[in-house]
């Protein structure tokens, strides 16, 4: 089963292929920091879930070099495929966050200590951008650290993505806060980081870091 958003991101994903690691490779200083701040909060041998992991790099490798025990969830078969190859430390499932037997799949892995969803929750939505957030929440143990990145999003331009052109839904860390807050998330910061322009794209990016906890009870 597939949710309508993982069947446009899959096909999106299996056509780009590694073309999309390579248009952002060097490009990634601001969310290799992020990840870094997260493993200094983590014991060693913590589990840690990728959600829309893509090819594997930067994030579960770099989690997978800080000792951490790795699970990668995509949609796109292709880039799982790339995954298992580059990343062979770490556990890949072929699975869509918004599809309820997925979840359920992903529960038998166990929970996890902590969530990392970076650029994976975009162009959504607010109530499915919080229905994503109470998934992520439901996969990680209660007092875990949900960490999500997306792009800020002013909703009146029109953005350049690897050579296709779209115009994505609002998204400003005031949003980032309120569906956090709904999806009852206790928030700890949003953060703003300006990243340079991927291949293709002339501006560079601001990107929003949300930092919440998945409350003890
Ligand atoms: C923009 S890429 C980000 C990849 C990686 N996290 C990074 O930081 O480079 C988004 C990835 O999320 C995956 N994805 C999109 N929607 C998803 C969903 N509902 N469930 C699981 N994966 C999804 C896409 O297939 C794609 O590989």
């Amino acid at each position: 089963m597939i949710s309508p958003e993982g069947a446009h991101w899959a096909d999106l994903f299996d056509s780009l292929g590694l073309e999309y690691e390579r248009s952002f490779t060097g490009k990634r200083q601001a969310q290799i920091d992020a990840v870094a701040e997260l493993m200094c909060r983590l014991a060693p041998g913590a589990r840690v879930l990728d959600v829309g992991c893509a090819s594997g790099r930067p994030t579960t490798e770099q989690l997978c070099a800080g000792g951490m025990d790795v699970t990668g969830m995509d949609v796109s078969p292709v880039m799982l495929e790339h995954a298992r190859r580059q990343v062979p430390q770490a556990r890949f499932v072929l699975a869509d966050l918004f599809v309820f037997d997925d979840i359920e799949a992903l529960d038998a892995l166990g929970v996890h200590d902590a969530a990392v969803c970076l650029f994976c929750l975009v162009n959504l939505p607010g109530p499915r951008f919080v229905d994503g957030l109470r998934r992520l929440a439901a996969l990680t143990r209660p007092g875990g650290t949900l960490l999500v990145a997306v792009p800020e999003i002013q909703g009146t331009e029109e953005v350049r993505f690897i050579e296709r052109t779209y115009r994505p839904a609002r998204c400003l860390s005031e949003d980032l806060h309120r569906y956090a807050r709904q999806a009852g998330l206790e928030v700890e910061r949003v953060e703003t980081r300006t990243e340079p322009a991927p291949d293709g794209q002339a501006e560079p990016g601001t990107i929003l870091f949300l930092w919440a906890r998945n409350p003890e009870s």
